[in-house]
């Protein structure tokens, strides 16, 4: 027994403990519960009784001497001061931080929101949940009249006058309420329809809208705006074209196609071989939503625009499913990197 006490305080003396690891192997072999230390007690039963007392503090000596090794040792590894420190390789890049992606839909919101900045645009905002008056009467939707119905509407607790904005279009009449032209104001923002949920309609989704009111603005003046807006973001080459179409709040109302340039206008399935693909609405705010902005019609002018920021994603990145911008999978969401 006295031997192999001796021969283990030895042992415990030489062993190097140069690493985590090591601490554990010799944590393992000396201290716990099936360790050699352990062993001795067990053993101890079979000591002779005469002997007892010495073979006993020979153990807890021992035992003391290995546990303030293996504290000493995890202490100086939990400061990072340990003489280990050679076998390290500092030039070792450090772990790698996954960063994590924009949206595809914040990507192309800042893009649009930053190419109108650079003429005069800023920022505006109005709530998600809208009263009757902003997002349907102030705009000249009359009431009962079918236009409405373009709009499937989700009301807020059965309230026919609460629901959820249908379009930012109501952001215009908020602004037009609050401030004093010359107006020159985009409103991105979450807009929300009833529709059937499929890969070309979603009953969430978002629109820019985009206002200016000042004393003579003319329909030259949105398609120079619109025409700039297309050639920074499709580039330099993009052509437009405007249709004539209709809504409530302006007059004349339009909806504008870029050139498609991913057939070079040849034809392909995302134009369906027309060359043209259609992005935006827009036109001049009708005289009666000026009226009901409280600004005067026969002082001011102005023209509006709405887009969709899904649909203009979709033709930027290749997406051909409108659900995949909510289902948050990450296997989508990590291929669009972007410093806006
Ligand atoms: N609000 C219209 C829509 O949601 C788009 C639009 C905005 C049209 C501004 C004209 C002017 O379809």
């Amino acid at each position: 027994m006295r031997e192999k006490i001796k021969a283990l305080t030895q042992q415990v003396d030489e062993f190097k403990v140069e690493s985590k690891e090591l601490l554990e192997t010799f944590r393992l072999r000396f201290l716990s519960k099936k360790g050699e230390i352990n062993q001795l007690f067990n053993d101890f039963k079979t000591v002779l009784p005469e002997d007892r007392k010495e073979i006993g503090m020979l153990i807890n000596q021992l035992k003391k001497k290995a546990q303030e090794k293996f504290e000493q040792s995890s202490t100086s590894f939990s400061q990072g001061a340990t003489k280990s420190h050679q076998h390290e390789d500092l030039t070792k890049p450090v772990n790698q931080q996954e960063i994590g992606a924009r949206h595809p839909i914040s990507i192309v919101r800042n893009e649009i929101s930053e190419i109108f900045s650079r003429i005069g645009f800023t920022v505006a905002e109005g709530p998600e949940i809208e009263n009757d008056w902003h997002n349907f009467s102030a705009l000249n939707f009359p009431e009962e009249h079918p236009a409405r119905d373009m709009q499937d509407t989700f009301f807020v607790n059965k309230n026919p006058d609460i629901a959820l904005r249908t379009h930012t279009s109501s952001v215009q009449v908020r602004v037009m309420e609050s401030e004093k032209p010359p107006i020159r104001v985009i409103a991105p923002g979450r807009v929300f329809r009833n529709e059937a949920i499929s890969a070309r309609a979603h009953c969430i989704f978002h629109q820019i809208e985009g206002l200016y009111i000042d004393k003579k603005v003319s329909f030259v003046d949105l398609k120079q705006t619109l025409f700039y807006f297309a050639k920074s973001y499709f580039g330099e080459g993009t052509k437009i074209r405007f249709r004539p179409s209709y809504f409530p709040f302006t007059e004349p109302s339009a909806e504008m196609d870029v050139s498609c340039n991913i057939c070079g206008q040849k034809g392909c399935n995302v134009c369906k071989y027309t060359g043209w693909l259609e992005i935006l609405g827009c036109g001049m705010v009708d005289p009666n939503v000026l009226k009901s902005s409280g600004l005067d019609p026969d002082k001011y002018s102005g023209f509006a625009f709405g887009m969709g920021i899904e649909r203009i994603a979709m033709l930027k990145y290749n997406i051909n499913d409108l659900r995949l911008y909510f289902e948050n999978d990450l296997r989508f969401l990590k291929q669009f990197k972007s410093v806006m």
